[in-house]
């Protein structure tokens, strides 16, 4: 019996203008931005994206056959790509890159009147969300569905103002309280109501996420807060054919553990305490000083480890495994985070070791790919005819949002592999499962 999963999947033509809608134009967005013009001026090259940088292999082994993924399969140039954004500071994107300081001011003088020419529309914002910052640069309507009837219009407009043919929208605003799923987000009629009522259980960022499916623009979520995961906005994806995906940029030191911990674990070494700790100073680091900011956070960091080590299989291994994940905010780092890791592992015969990292991380830096290779990838989803959640991209994410039956993936070289065999079945190509007993038959 074979594996293969085999299915005709037409792809539309990548030709056009892709507009990429950014709500929040912060230290990730405007690096994000900047970097794409400067690839595109031949100032920068695209380091950390897949899509610009990364080869797939095909077939076997002795057909070397290794093209790049955008050669394997159309992706939307750098060039197409149109910015628009929201803010709820009325700064354009060079002073909101000056101000943010991940990148320095000679590279962004060359990029500067394009940088200056993006300015942010005025943003769906409530402090209660978001407690450690105020901002003017904000709509007013009497409630949430009018939030949302604005918001759609804004993305109609953006899009017919600057002709693009489609549009892609990735959450890079800061990270809102931790609220839970309820009542409210099962099904699109309770949410639509709710939004009429102006229920506390929405967020800002849901508005945004229900406008773009509204108008059938694929969303990722780059922060923690729900947004889009509950299961109305699942429902109302698919009902429209829209891509969703997110939460939360895998970067940082969350990168690391789910590097490190497949690695441990494939080893069978236990881990008795895994200590992450960091200090930053960017506006980020501000607003995860709020605790009720820092326990969404909180909740996305800590059940990456659970996952990948699986305690119930392995109790005499990770079974009283002690987590504890800290954020400090300290502005005299701004973006250059330093993140330490203590992890008190053992061996043969319960003998104890330590691993220690100190990683000195730029956030914006590891972050800025990702939301490139996002939008590509969920542009590509969406000329496929893929709708509803998108496991294949859980590459890119501390929480990838997953089917409720499901869980969720999160050891990066099996995201990797996903990934990757995704687009093989999109090119109609074989997947790869690294068997190789047939070369030796
Ligand atoms: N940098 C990383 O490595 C990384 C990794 C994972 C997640 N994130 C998340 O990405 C988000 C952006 O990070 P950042 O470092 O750019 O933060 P930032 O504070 O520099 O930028 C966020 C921007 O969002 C704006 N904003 C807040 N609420 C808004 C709303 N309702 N509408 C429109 N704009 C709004 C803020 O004014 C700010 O300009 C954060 O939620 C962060 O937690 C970042």
């Amino acid at each position: 019996m074979t594996h293969s999963f085999k299915k005709n999947i037409q792809i539309k033509n990548v030709k056009g203008k892709v507009g990429v809608l950014l709500p929040g134009l912060g230290a990730v967005a405007t690096t994000f931005i900047a970097g794409v013009l400067a690839v595109r001026n031949g100032i920068s090259k695209p380091i950390g994206s897949l899509t610009q940088m990364n080869h797939i292999r095909l077939g076997r082994r002795d057909e070397h056959r290794n093209p790049k993924i955008k050669e394997l399969i159309p992706l939307t140039e750098l060039d197409d790509l149109y910015f628009g954004t929201w803010d709820i500071f009325n700064e354009n994107a060079y002073e909101s890159a000056i101000n943010a300081g991940v990148l320095e001011k000679e590279l962004l003088n060359q990029i500067k009147d394009e940088l200056s020419a993006i300015k942010p529309m005025p943003a769906v914002f409530n402090r209660k969300y978001v407690k450690r910052l105020d901002g003017s640069h904000v709509k007013v309507a009497a409630n949430w569905f009018e939030y949302y009837e604005l918001m759609r219009q804004d993305i109609r407009e953006f899009k017919a103002k600057n002709n693009l043919d489609r549009l892609v929208m990735v959450w890079t605003g800061s990270t809102e309280i931790f609220l839970k799923t309820g009542k409210i987000h099962q099904s699109k009629k309770a949410f639509e109501a709710a939004m009429k009522e102006n229920h506390p259980d929405i967020a800002p960022s849901m508005i945004y996420a229900w406008a773009a499916i509204a108008e059938g623009v694929p969303y990722a979520n780059g922060a923690p807060n729900l947004s889009a995961d509950f299961p109305a906005a699942y429902e109302f994806a698919a009902e429209m054919g829209v891509p969703l995906s997110g939460k939360d940029f895998k970067t940082g030191q969350t990168l690391m553990k789910t590097i490190l911990a497949p690695g441990l674990k494939a080893r069978m070494l236990g881990i008795e305490g895994w200590f992450s700790t960091n200090i930053l100073g960017n506006r980020d680091g501000e607003v995860l000083d709020d605790p009720e900011s820092f326990k969404t956070k909180e909740e996305s960091k800590l059940s990456v480890l659970e996952q990948i080590l699986q305690p119930e299989l392995y109790p005499d291994l990770y079974e009283d495994l002690y987590h504890k994940v800290r954020i400090n905010y300290y502005p005299p780092r701004k973006d250059n985070k330093e993140g330490w890791d203590n992890i008190d592992i053992y061996g043969w015969l319960g003998y104890p070791m330590q691993i220690k990292i100190d990683f000195l991380c730029r956030d914006s830096i590891l972050a800025a790919p990702i939301i490139l290779d996002l939008v590509l990838f969920l542009d590509l989803a969406s000329r496929s005819g893929f709708k509803g959640i998108q496991e294949w991209l859980s590459f890119y994410f501390k929480s990838p949002i997953h089917d409720a039956n499901l869980y969720p993936e999160h050891d990066l070289f099996i995201q990797l592999m996903k990934l990757k065999n995704t687009l093989r079945v999109m090119a109609g190509e074989e997947e790869i499962t690294h068997l190789g007993l047939d070369y030796y038959i």
